[in-house]
């Protein structure tokens, strides 16, 4: 698979909420050959500081050669990113990484939790796109608050499918997890889990999919330097007491090739 370093135009810029932020590039190179699930590093700023591109999961790719990432403004790369302008351009390297498999026969559960809503709209597209034919599909989407979920609401209604959302403080859709609405639902037997949220989150869905002997696949974070397996800083342990990198053999997982807690 062919990777990219492109000097991306920033064409839209979205404060979505006071914290969380869009941003539109034109990458063709990259949205052209880029997978739901996969992710992009990006040089955050135009010098050397921060020195360590960030990465960031593809939110949205486009036809017109676009791509978005979603963003929470939490240090030093992102609060740069965070009062970027529409012109600017970044330095933008990918598509990095193993994406999401997305079976073509079989119902899709797609989970997004907080910041792991990013892949999730990519990866709605994609399964939207396929048959029906399989059963009913499902997006369920959460975050602490309505600010979290609200304003990302409408794109994912674009592509038709179920969706459910939940908060922690039920200020939007349900009060309580993306999991609890997980339980609540009659899923087909041989319906496919695909998550993106925090780790905690992660393992209740590997639980939960070891139960009901479902598929799951789930993306991970890592602190990640190089993103491109050189430099060994996104070891996960493996199921099979080995290690995985996350930037190369993931960032997208079956939930059993994974180590967990419990
Ligand atoms: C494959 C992958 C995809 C990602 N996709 C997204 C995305 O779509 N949207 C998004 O907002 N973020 C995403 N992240 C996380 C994002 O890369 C970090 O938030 C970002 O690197 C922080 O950089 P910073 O310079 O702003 O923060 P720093 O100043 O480097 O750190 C600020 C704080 O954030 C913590 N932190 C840094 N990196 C991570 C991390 N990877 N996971 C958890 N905590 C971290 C640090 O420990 C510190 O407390 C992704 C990470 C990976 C590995
Ligand atoms: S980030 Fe360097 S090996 Fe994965």
């Amino acid at each position: 698979m062919s990777q990219h370093q492109e000097k991306a135009r920033i064409i839209r810029f979205e404060q979505l909420s006071e914290f969380n932020i869009r941003i539109t590039l034109e990458a063709p190179l990259i949205a052209g050959s880029a997978e739901a699930g996969q992710f992009v590093m990006i040089r955050t700023g135009p010098g050397q500081d921060p020195l360590l591109r960030r990465p960031f999961s593809l939110h949205q790719t486009s036809s017109s050669g676009h791509i978005q990432i979603f963003f929470k403004n939490v240090g030093r790369g992102t609060n740069i990113l965070a009062h970027a302008k529409v012109g600017e351009i970044l330095d933008v390297f990918g598509p990095l990484g193993r994406g999401f498999s997305v079976a073509d026969d079989r119902p899709a559960c797609l989970i997004g939790g907080g910041l792991g809503i990013a892949p999730m709209l990519f990866l709605a597209k994609i399964v939207s796109s396929l048959s029906r034919e399989h059963g009913q599909d499902l997006i369920i989407l959460g975050g602490r608050t309505r600010e979290d979920v609200e304003p990302l609401v409408e794109d994912f209604r674009q592509f038709g499918l179920a969706l459910h959302c939940a908060t922690d403080d039920g200020s939007y859709g349900l009060k309580g997890f993306v999991t609890d609405i997980l339980r609540s639902e009659q899923l087909a037997a041989n319906t496919r889990i695909y998550g993106c949220g925090p780790d905690n989150m992660l393992e209740v869905l590997h639980r939960f999919s070891t139960e009901r002997k479902l598929d799951c696949q789930v993306s991970v974070e890592s602190v990640m330097a190089c993103g491109m397996g050189a430099c060994l800083g996104c070891n996960l342990d493996a199921s099979d007491g080995s290690y995985v990198h996350v930037c190369i053999d993931g960032p997208v997982f079956d939930t059993r090739e994974l180590s967990w807690n419990s």
